[in-house]
């Protein structure tokens, strides 16, 4: 692995498969000037079912990846990645791979911002199982904001739904229903609903046609997006090590053809992918 500091890379960006894609596409709006290899672990996706030990570990193996590749700056744009592993990496195995590079997840950035949303303190949190049980949101709220309650709601079927193009029918409509509808029954008085999954932005209509029109939508692109921007102003040794030629590299476990094809959906824009192995 190069140490050499003064070697300019791209940003990476990881995720389990499609939904870091919606991430990725409000960072390269808000930064177009810098380049990105995203990588998706498609071929093994989705983590959310996922234990702790498989995520931890198909997570650490992509962002070592990422880092062969020159990157000195990792965003982990998955939730379930960011919940179970991105801890562990940051204070275990950082410090043996390299203490100058960094890998960020977005939790943070979202949780940071609930005080400018929420009038009453009761977030409803949406997210695959691994993230919702990992309990990771309601650690970092209390945190940062003790006195707010945070209603995690697992939504296992959304993500398979979503992947398999099913976003328009009847089907997906239900378990959209059910789920908020299961949130909303933990507590009426929630004010405030993240997605806490990057592949629901691409629910969003249905969810908010099914949630009290009253409530606050949170999706994490922007939120990110402006997160990294005001992490890179305030880390000039950082920022100086991102390429800028505005390019984006497309990388994935699975077959890039599949990938290719599925990701117009995410990106409203036709790409090219490479297939590599992770592991
Ligand atoms: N995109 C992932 C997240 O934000 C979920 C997809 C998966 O289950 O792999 O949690």
């Amino acid at each position: 692995m190069s140490q050499d500091y003064q070697h300019k890379a791209p940003i990476g960006i990881f995720d389990s498969g499609y939904g870091g894609l919606t991430i990725l596409s409000e960072i390269r709006k808000a930064l177009p000037q810098y380049d990105y290899i995203y990588l998706g672990d498609n071929a093994r996706a989705p983590y959310g079912t996922r234990s702790f030990e498989i995520v931890y570990r198909f997570t650490l193996e992509a962002v070592q990846y990422l880092f062969d590749q020159g990157c000195q700056l990792v965003i982990l744009a998955c939730n379930t990645a960011s919940a179970k592993a991105l801890r562990t990496i940051q204070q275990n195995d950082l410090p043996l791979i390299d203490p100058h590079r960094r890998v960020l997840g977005v939790i943070r950035p979202t949780v940071e911002i609930l005080n400018n949303v929420t009038r009453n303190g009761q977030i409803g949190l949406l997210g695959t199982p691994g993230t919702i049980n990992s309990q990771s949101y309601t650690a970092e709220v209390a945190k940062l904001y003790p006195q707010y309650t945070v209603y995690g709601q697992a939504c296992p079927m959304w993500v398979p739904l979503i992947e398999n193009k099913e976003t328009d029918n009847a089907g997906t409509d239900f378990f959209v229903k059910k789920y908020i509808d299961e949130l909303m029954a933990q507590n009426a008085l929630i004010d405030t609903v993240i997605l806490g999954c990057t592949h629901y932005p691409l629910l969003h209509s249905l969810i908010r046609k099914h949630l009290p029109q009253h409530i606050e939508i949170l999706s994490q692109g922007t939120l990110v997006a402006e997160s990294l921007k005001d992490y890179l102003q305030r880390h000039p040794e950082m920022e100086q090590r991102c390429s800028r030629n505005g390019r984006c590299t497309f990388l994935t476990t699975e077959s890039s053809e599949k990938f290719t094809e599925t990701a117009t959906l995410f990106l409203q824009d036709t790409i090219t992918a490479r297939q590599i192995e992770l592991g």
